[in-house]
């Protein structure tokens, strides 16, 4: 998708295939809707009143409006006028690109990013548009055995004054980029487990550093992994025959000035199958942990994103890879296990296996002397319990990487929710024959497995994100979301020096 900015005139001269302007509840039109009203004679004003009700997410396609030059005009309803935010901004150009996609349009011209809007300024509301017209272009269809022929629509335009377009073009650039990366986490979560092995995900690394010049990835295989020491990662692998691999993938930015500030390293747990171990999962649903591997397809698209911006600071991206499957290899309940770290632990549950592979990583992420670590796991079911599909869970001792994560979660419209951390639910960890347990019991069940990786991070300022309710979506709709990319970005966007 090409995205662009016109500054052309007269709004009903502007020849596009696709023309969307901006309807509120109450009648209300806004400049641009009006601008077109005026032009056809007050037919606009007269359909929205009648059929349209401008929810936000509604549209309403008119087709040739006598006076307008347009093929169509979309209006798209952004809700209450008072209440408008750029949430409403966000889900009118879903419905706008639903609508170019099903009608076979191959390009689109929107005005309402010129709309002031309370909670985001003129840049922010380009990157929003562009970053969720690029995701909505996401279809999968990899393991069909035809593909649908590919979609027509190729651009689209931000109708803007001259002064605006020069703002906006920064915050496209940035969307496009993002929802690329979103679209890159999608794939890689809905792609069959036995497509997207570790050594797939250790490929698309690959894949990634052979595309974007500033990106080197190291991909190491067992011997390497067994050669650091990390045996607790290394324990869940045992179960599997499929091998597990270690990836780093480094964004260095080409600009040497900007090499000098301390990395921030993200962390993706990556199990590309979890049927729990010997500790195994009932068969409901058991497909849903394909999508394990998220937290390392988030890795994966932000890292995709910081490059193809050349971000002006140093990102490093650590994932652990493996399966998590019963077999005569695979570690036992009770097994003690001796992680990177030095510190051993009793493994009560082998279905608790997400914290086993992150400690070792989080421990290796210490060489790189971070200004903060940040993990991404679908960790626990309890998380999702407490949050639903709405927020991810946030679990951090630092005040100030706790209020950024929140704010750029905020802004991406990517949310999270603090949940607690304190060390009065470390006790729940208490092993009778190691250092730690690798689980706490079923109360607090997120918090305790945040605390189990707290172990592990003393070194630096870290952050962990649960997203085991935000990184897919169930039912009808079944198919990785990309959070928390956006989140992701827009806290790495404001770390980065202009
Ligand atoms: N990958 C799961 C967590 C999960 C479960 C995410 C369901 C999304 C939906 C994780 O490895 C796991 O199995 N966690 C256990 C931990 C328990 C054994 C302490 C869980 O949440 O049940
Ligand atoms: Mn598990
Ligand atoms: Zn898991």
């Amino acid at each position: 998708m090409e995205f662009s900015t016109t500054t052309a005139g007269s709004l009903p001269l502007i020849k596009t295939p696709a023309l969307a302007v901006g309807v509120f509840q109450d009648g209300i039109l806004s400049p641009a809707a009006d601008a077109l009203d005026r032009a056809c004679g007050g037919k606009l004003r007269a359909i929205a009143r009648a059929e349209f009700d401008a929810s936000p997410g509604s549209s309403l396609t008119l087709h040739a409006l006598e006076g307008i030059t347009a093929d169509r005009v979309i209006l798209l309803g952004l809700g209450r006028q008072p209440d408008y935010r750029a949430e409403a901004l966000a889900r009118a150009h879903q419905a706008l690109a639903s609508t170019c996609l099903k009608a076979g349009v191959s390009g689109a011209v929107t005005t309402l990013c010129a709309l002031e809007c309370p909670d985001a300024d003129l840049t922010q509301r380009a990157r929003l548009v562009a970053r969720v017209v690029t995701a909505a272009t996401y279809r999968y269809d990899t393991t069909f055995s035809t593909r649908p022929p590919a979609a027509k629509w190729r651009n689209l335009a931000l109708h803007l004054t001259r002064t605006q377009a020069a703002q906006a073009r920064a915050g496209l650039v940035q969307g496009a980029a993002i929802g690329a990366g979103v679209n890159l986490a999608r794939q890689l979560g809905d792609l069959p487990a036995n497509v997207c092995t570790p050594r797939y995900l250790g490929r698309t690394a690959k894949d990634l550093a052979r595309e974007f010049k500033t990106l080197k990835a190291e991909v190491l295989d067992q011997k390497k992994i067994e050669a650091l020491k990390m045996g607790s990662f290394l324990s869940v692998a045992r179960g599997s025959a499929e091998p597990p691999v270690f990836i780093t993938l480094r964004h260095t930015p080409s600009a040497a000035s900007a090499r000098k500030a301390p990395p921030i390293v993200l962390v993706g747990k990556g199990i590309t199958f979890d049927a729990g171990g010997i500790s195994i999962k009932p068969a409901a649903a058991m497909d849903e942990m394909k999508y394990d591997m998220c937290g390392a397809a988030s890795v994966l698209g932000a890292l995709r994103a910081a490059a193809e911006l050349d971000l002006s600071r140093e990102i490093i991206g650590i994932i652990p890879s493996c399966e998590n499957l019963p077999s005569g290899t695979a570690n036992k309940p009770g097994d003690i296990v001796t992680s990177l770290s030095g510190q051993t632990i009793e493994i009560l549950n082998t279905d608790a296996e997400g914290r086993l592979i992150l400690c070792d990583a989080l421990t290796y992420a210490e060489r790189f002397k971070p200004e903060a670590v940040i993990d991404m796991a679908t960790l626990t079911g309890a998380c999702v319990v407490a949050l639903g599909h709405v927020n991810s869970g946030l679990f951090t001792r630092d005040e100030d990487l706790a209020a950024r994560l929140l704010a750029a979660g905020r802004e991406a419209l990517d949310p999270a929710w603090r949940l607690p951390l304190e060390d009065a639910y470390q006790d729940m960890l208490k092993s009778n024959f190691a250092d730690t347990a690798n689980i706490g019991g079923r109360p607090a069940g997120a918090t305790t497995a945040a605390c189990f990786l707290s172990r592990f991070t003393g070194k630096y300022r870290w952050a962990h994100l649960d997203i085991a309710g935000t990184a897919w979506l169930q039912g009808k709709e079944k198919g990785a979301t990309g959070r928390p990319v956006p989140l992701l970005m827009q806290y790495l966007l404001a770390q980065c020096p202009a």
